[in-house]
């Protein structure tokens, strides 16, 4: 795991899985476009979360709400008061950033959760400038919400900062709807967006970016259980999709860091070539969101125990994963530049690779062609295959490693005489004689 975040980053670009936005006309930092291969390894990821935290289970169901509303969600939440970052700005205004990422690239250490008096005295005490010695201002907050005007009448509204306001806002027609249990889960998968004053690493700091968000509607009094619980689930949906253990840690926020609505939180780090970074938090986020909610629209959030015939308002237990810095650790995980192969080999877990199957023709000629896209039409509609007649066949395979193919099946002159074809296996090089009709059950996932 030695390549570096922007020799990572244009890896993804010269193979088509992620393009920094609008690049033609000079790009915007933070905005990315997902390319062929990237789309679909996203994809996979998606359904690797909603089976895991969905489909596999009875007590989460699952919903995908508007990501823009109108600014009294946002005001109840507490975003417009308090989802800020410190920022620094020099006196003459030319230069600005996160001030956390500042003082840890200046200093060489995580400033998680540090304050803005701490963070003036650090300047202070380091003397510390931005380029070409320009001295800051005093350390300010500033806001990540994207604001909207809406409509003719420029209603205020809001681009979400997290997915999950929507789900508390319908949890009840939701409860109610799919007659549901305290404890149960929404689930929720879809775009955030936050105007993050130093987007940077890539994918790993955007300002529009997808969240994979479950929340769990619980009984104050399990809490502890609970939060254990999704902690082990969690860490679980990581392992299973082949990453190392010890590339994971938990890591609990301290008092000052935790953000508005959390009475606790960890986060899920991973081991990334620039430090152990956040991937996920698990928040117990107590009854903050359905109170305050309750309170500003006035609508009573509280749900009725049929068995004790009381009314609560739920506490929620929250797990919050970024789908594209998953994509990007997968990525680390996966990617080996293998020097007897002479190509890099990129060895995601087979759900997980954009391609399933590659069909080539050792040549063009003699019939393989056709042979190959008669093949090639009839696995198409089941797997994500790709047909390939260019170049030499060793060239053909170094391709499909390199975007993570865990099957390449080749036609040759024995096919026609005997209907066999070889399946050659992404990890091990080794190459298997089939009969056509057998092929299905070689390809697994
Ligand atoms: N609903 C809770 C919530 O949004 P968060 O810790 O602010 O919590 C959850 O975000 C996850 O979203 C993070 O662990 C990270 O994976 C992802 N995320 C947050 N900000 C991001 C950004 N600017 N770019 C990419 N992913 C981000």
């Amino acid at each position: 795991m030695t390549l570096n975040i922007d020799d990572m980053a244009s890896f993804c670009k010269r193979k088509g899985f992620i393009y920094p936005s609008a690049e033609i006309y000079g790009g915007l930092a933070g905005f990315f476009d997902y390319g062929p291969y990237g789309v679909e390894l996203k994809k996979n990821i998606i359904n690797e979360w909603w089976k895991f935290m969905v489909n596999s289970r009875s007590d989460v169901v699952g919903m995908d709400g508007s990501i823009i509303s109108p600014e009294s969600v946002w005001q109840a939440s507490g975003h417009l008061e308090n989802f800020s970052d410190l920022m620094l700005v020099s006196e003459d205004g030319s230069f600005e950033v996160r001030a956390d990422v500042f003082l840890e690239e200046k200093l060489g250490k995580s400033f998680d959760g540090v304050s803005a008096d701490e963070v003036n005295n650090l300047i202070k005490d380091n003397n510390l400038t931005g380029p070409n010695g320009k001295k800051f201002k005093t350390c300010e907050s500033f806001n990540l919400m994207f604001p909207l005007s809406i409509g003719a009448k420029k209603v205020k509204g809001y681009l979400r900062g997290e997915t999950t306001q929507m789900i508390y806002l319908d949890y009840k027609l939701i409860q109610q709807n799919a007659r549901m249990k305290v404890p149960f889960g929404i689930a929720q998968i879809g775009k955030a967006f936050r105007n993050e004053i130093s987007p940077r690493n890539f994918l790993f700091r955007c300002r529009e970016f997808e969240q994979m968000e479950m929340q769990f509607f619980i009984d104050p009094k399990d809490r502890e259980t609970w939060f254990k619980y999704w902690q082990e689930q969690r860490t679980n949906f990581y392992l299973n999709l082949g990453v190392k253990r010890e590339h994971l840690r938990y890591r609990a926020h301290e008092k000052g860091e935790l953000a508005h609505y959390a009475k606790r939180a960890e986060d899920i780090e991973y081991k990334f070539p620039f430090g152990w970074k956040e991937i996920e938090g698990i928040h117990d986020r107590g009854d903050w969101d359905l109170s305050t909610h309750s309170k500003h629209s006035k609508q009573k959030l509280d749900y009725f125990d049929e068995e004790k015939k009381e009314s609560f308002v739920p506490h929620i237990i929250e797990t919050s994963a970024g789908l594209d810095r998953t994509l990007l650790l997968l990525l680390y995980e996966a990617y080996e530049d293998d020097k007897e192969r002479g190509n890099i080999v990129l060895r995601l877990h087979p759900k997980l690779a954009p391609i399933k199957v590659a069909v080539l023709p050792l040549v063009k000629k003699g019939g393989l062609k056709e042979k190959a896209q008669e093949l090639f039409d009839s696995l198409k509609l089941d797997f994500v295959a790709f047909y390939d007649e260019s170049g030499s066949i060793g060239r053909r395979y170094a391709r499909m490693d390199e975007i993570g193919t865990p099957y390449c099946v080749t036609i040759d002159f024995d096919t026609l005489e005997d209907g066999t074809v070889t399946i050659r296996n992404r990890d091990t090089t080794e190459q298997k004689r089939v009969k056509i009709e057998d092929l299905r059950k070689e390809l697994v996932f």
